[in-house]
């Protein structure tokens, strides 16, 4: 099994995620760190506990990170598209969460001593959290296996501005900051996340199944709505639960060679861009020496039927 810290800002499709690496025999789901990013991080923390309360799962702990860029600039949320609360109005108010007492870079430097060497980080919200944590302890990435983030566009166009992808758009100098560490950064962009769709058919799939299922089916009907907005469909993305797949082997991939990945942190029109070196173009330049990026290109199809088979059931 590979062992997880699932770094979130629980909107709709980071609910999958968590249900998946709830679900996933594969996968050891150590704790979960909450930033924010879809929403604020109160309520990304507060969501990220009631997914895992529906999952069965209350006995992995939630810790709370940051509130806002790296930078200290105000916070953007994205509620347009998961919603004020970010499970699309489905949130259960009522429900009072139970916090770890640590902050999500305490629990997660914790975590990578405790498992040093074996330990993975999926991370499918804004970087905040893993820069942070970079800087409260450089040492960190001799600690980490690997780093799975969902994040960046390479060769397609961004879904916030035509350049940038939410997660990376939300907090360039975070994610450049996690792309510069010496740990090996593997990067599930749009590239291949807006290519494994889930149909209104997974839906009624995940309706039909326990708690878990009618949850992921009700809140998707909310992200259907939001896609069919942008693409005229009933669909959505599945964006945050295929980085858990890729980091944690469930599908296998088409992964350019080891590439540098730099992000766009000047504040013209490609803020937060992603731009991946696919072609070698930059092979020779110092600071492209000793480069652990991997890009995915391509995931083995079939993933989210996996998926809504583990959390319907
Ligand atoms: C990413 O942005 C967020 O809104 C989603 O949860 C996902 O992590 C997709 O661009
Ligand atoms: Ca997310």
């Amino acid at each position: 099994t590979t062992k997880i810290v699932l770094d979130v800002d629980t909107g709709i499709d980071d609910a999958l995620a968590i249900l998946t690496a709830c679900r996933a025999p594969e996968i050891e789901l150590l704790a979960c760190t909450a930033t924010w990013g879809n929403i604020d991080v109160a309520q990304a923390a507060r969501n990220t506990a009631y997914v895992l309360d529906i999952a069965g799962r209350s006995d992995v702990p939630v810790a709370a990170g940051a509130a806002g860029p790296y930078d200290g600039t105000a916070p953007e949320f994205s509620t347009t598209v998961h919603g004020a609360d970010g499970q699309g109005g489905r949130a259960d108010l009522d429900f009072a969460p139970v916090l770890a007492r640590e902050s999500a870079v305490d629990l997660l430097l914790r975590l990578s001593r405790e498992h040093a060497h074996e330990l993975e980080i999926v991370a499918v919200g804004p970087l905040t959290n893993l820069a942070l944590a970079l800087d409260a302890d450089p040492d960190l990435p001799s600690r980490v296996r690997a780093v799975t983030i969902m994040g960046g566009a390479s060769f397609v166009p961004g879904n916030v501005t035509p350049g940038a992808e939410a997660n990376i758009w939300h907090d360039p100098e975070a994610a450049q900051r996690v792309f510069d560490a010496a740990w090996p950064v593997t990067m599930v962009g749009l590239d291949v996340t807006m290519r494994t769709l889930l149909t209104e058919e997974h839906r009624a799939r995940l309706a039909a199944g326990g708690r878990a299922g009618r949850y992921a089916a009700d809140i998707l009907d909310h992200y259907f709505g939001y896609y069919a907005q942008v693409t005229g469909e009933r669909t959505s993305a599945n964006h945050d639960a295929l980085a858990v797949a890729v980091g944690c082997g469930l599908v296998s991939t088409v992964v350019a060679p080891v590439v540098h990945v730099e992000v766009d942190t000047t504040h013209g029109p490609s803020r937060g861009r992603t731009v991946a070196d696919l072609r070698g173009m930059w092979r020779g330049w110092p600071e492209v020496d000793g480069a652990r990026h991997r890009v995915v290109l391509e995931v083995e199809p079939g993933f989210e039927d996996r998926m809504v088979d583990l959390i319907a059931s």
